[in-house]
């Protein structure tokens, strides 16, 4: 799928990628003054759809954005753009900003939204890339303090990811006054001594859609499930380190600045997690 023949949608219609386009102005633009979603789907369709809709509307409201529209029209959409596209497993990215105006901060009146959605091919791990797992390094998270919002302005996250890239590894680990906080694009989860371990959904991390999802499959394997704050000691310390993310998905990380995790290779904790990940895609 080329920008030529992947299909989009903009504003009402669907069109190929590469004829899509927005006015300079658009705050998206100008401003990083819009929402995100990232929905994978298998086999054409989505996984958690609902809770990421209910993510988007919640990202909506706290950037003060009226949901442009009802359920039932983004599930038009999704479809949509799933059915028609030539692969099986895709990634369906949903962009809503506030839209074109003058070049102000404060919000415009009567703008109607930008919205924007297409539909990508989804690479999932493979196995080789799970059996060997993550390279990660930490760095200082620098991004600003809402970071539950789902937010376009991703410059934090741009840098922090390109700092693994400089060094040649997968991810980075964020922490903020010595305790973790999360990935640039992913939530990550500490296992010691048999518990699952997670920083709190609060302002300093995005909830990711598998951070609720784990906690049941975990509720489920009847493992013990923390989610408090943890220190960058505990991450050091930790018999197993994972990652999760929409086209990540979860993912075990054998290396932290140059150590190894545990005994350096993915553990019995991430296995029993990663099987059960597996069976509910199969049972889409
Ligand atoms: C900063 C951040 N944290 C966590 C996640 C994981 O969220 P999800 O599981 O919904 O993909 C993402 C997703 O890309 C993210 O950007």
């Amino acid at each position: 799928m080329t920008p030529d023949d992947t299909l989009c949608y903009l504003n009402g219609e669907y069109l190929s990628l590469s004829k899509a386009h927005i006015p300079v102005l658009d705050r998206g633009f100008i401003f990083g003054d819009g929402i995100y979603e990232v929905v994978p789907a298998y086999r054409k369709r989505p996984f958690r759809l609902e809770q990421h809709l209910d993510r988007l509307q919640r990202s909506l409201a706290e950037a003060r954005i009226d949901n442009p529209y009802p359920r039932e029209q983004w599930h038009a959409i999704i479809g949509w753009l799933t059915q028609s596209a030539t692969v099986e497993d895709l990634v369906v990215y949903m962009q809503v900003t506030r839209g074109v105006a003058k070049r102000d901060f404060t919000f415009p009146a009567n703008v109607a939204p930008t919205v924007f959605a297409m539909a990508s091919p989804l690479n999932r791990p493979s196995p080789a890339q799970r059996e060997r797992g993550l390279r990660t390094i930490s760095v200082p998270d620098l991004r600003w303090l809402r970071c539950d919002i789902k937010s376009v302005s991703l410059l934090g996250a741009v840098l922090a990811r390109q700092q693994a890239a400089d060094r040649g590894v997968d991810e980075v680990v964020q922490h903020r006054d010595g305790r973790l906080t999360e990935g640039s694009a992913s939530n990550v989860w500490v296992v010691k001594s048999g518990r699952v371990l997670a920083p709190p959904r609060d302002n300093l991390i995005l909830e990711g859609i598998r951070y609720g999802f784990i906690q049941e499959l975990c509720e489920r394997a009847s493992i013990p499930f923390d989610a408090r704050i943890i220190s960058m000691s505990e991450v050091r310390g930790a018999d197993e380190l994972m990652l999760s993310a929409a086209t990540r998905e979860v993912l075990p990380i054998v290396e932290l600045d140059g150590r190894p995790i545990g005994d350096g290779r993915p553990g019995p904790v991430y296995r029993h997690l990663r099987r059960g990940y597996d069976e509910a895609i199969d049972a889409l």
